[in-house]
């Protein structure tokens, strides 16, 4: 059983639990994730790990209610505990020999933004941030991503904070400013990833997206996170969650990820609690 030790609410949809999980905290690298389990009836779900602390044996996960299991998690308190917690899952994210990178989070891909900029930057890379929202009011993280960029850019869709527009146009001003970056890393709803691969592939910079397929088992055997990556089918829980962002098919994970958006909406609408 795993012990929540912190519950915050960061906007009306998106919760934060930090969660007591020792091992994980001291071997989880950016990138990877967790498959949690409410309790014996529950369904299994993956969440990338939004930050650790090795000290304390914690875990911070972040998510936004969409369906059931989401609903039942955001109304769990501090004290309550988790029935199964398991990871780190995934490969960690390869950034490669580096000295400027652009990370770009979109909504609630920011939770996984957030700890790709965090390991960059103690790497000791210049690192800015672009985080994009749809409105003031469901901004995230931005205290925490001060601590570890060089420069933090906030779009919001339609202009309530920061600087209105999205974070494509954002990026490619910064390009055209003269910014050469090696790396952008890109998470977030998928047309985001799609459009920013989109912005970075004549210029030739590497570009990795963490994709968010339906995950099952998250070891490789289910097949249920297969996508299709420069042309050949990979598994995101085991070959990814990061890849070529020029590479993959972002068209056939958008049906994809379509699938079950019914039920979901059904479920939350129905939650068992
Ligand atoms: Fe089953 Fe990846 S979740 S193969």
């Amino acid at each position: 059983m795993y012990k929540i030790l912190r519950r915050k609410q960061l906007n009306d949809t998106v919760v934060r639990l930090d969660v007591e999980a020792p091992f994980i905290a001291k071997k989880a690298k950016a990138g990877q994730f967790i498959i949690l389990r409410i309790d014996e009836r529950g369904e299994r779900m993956p969440l990338t790990i939004a930050d650790t602390n090795a000290e304390e044996g914690s875990v911070s996960i972040i998510f936004q209610i969409v369906g059931q299991t989401t609903m039942l998690l955001s109304q769990m308190k501090e004290g309550d505990f988790l029935l199964d917690f398991v990871g780190p899952l995934g490969a960690a994210t390869e950034f490669g020999d580096i000295k400027k990178a652009c990370v770009i989070g979109g909504g609630v891909g920011n939770a996984i933004a957030y700890p790709s900029a965090k390991a960059l930057f103690n790497m000791g890379v210049d690192v800015d941030v672009i985080a994009g929202f749809r409105s003031k009011d469901i901004v995230i993280l931005e205290d925490e991503y001060k601590e570890v960029c060089n420069r933090l850019f906030i779009t919001t869709d339609d202009g309530t904070y920061g600087e209105k527009g999205f974070v494509t146009n954002k990026l490619q001003d910064l390009i055209d400013a003269g910014n050469n970056y090696d790396l952008v890393i890109a998470i977030g709803p998928i047309p985001m990833m799609k459009f920013v691969s989109k912005v970075t592939e004549p210029y030739n910079i590497k570009t990795l997206v963490s994709l968010n397929p339906i995950m099952i088992d998250g070891t490789g055997m289910c097949g249920g996170c297969r996508v299709t990556v420069g042309g050949e089918i990979k598994f995101a829980c085991v070959d990814g969650p990061d890849f070529d962002g020029h590479q993959v098919d972002y068209d056939e994970l958008m049906k994809r990820n379509s699938t079950y958006r019914e039920f979901e909406a059904h479920d939350r609408e129905n939650c068992r609690m």
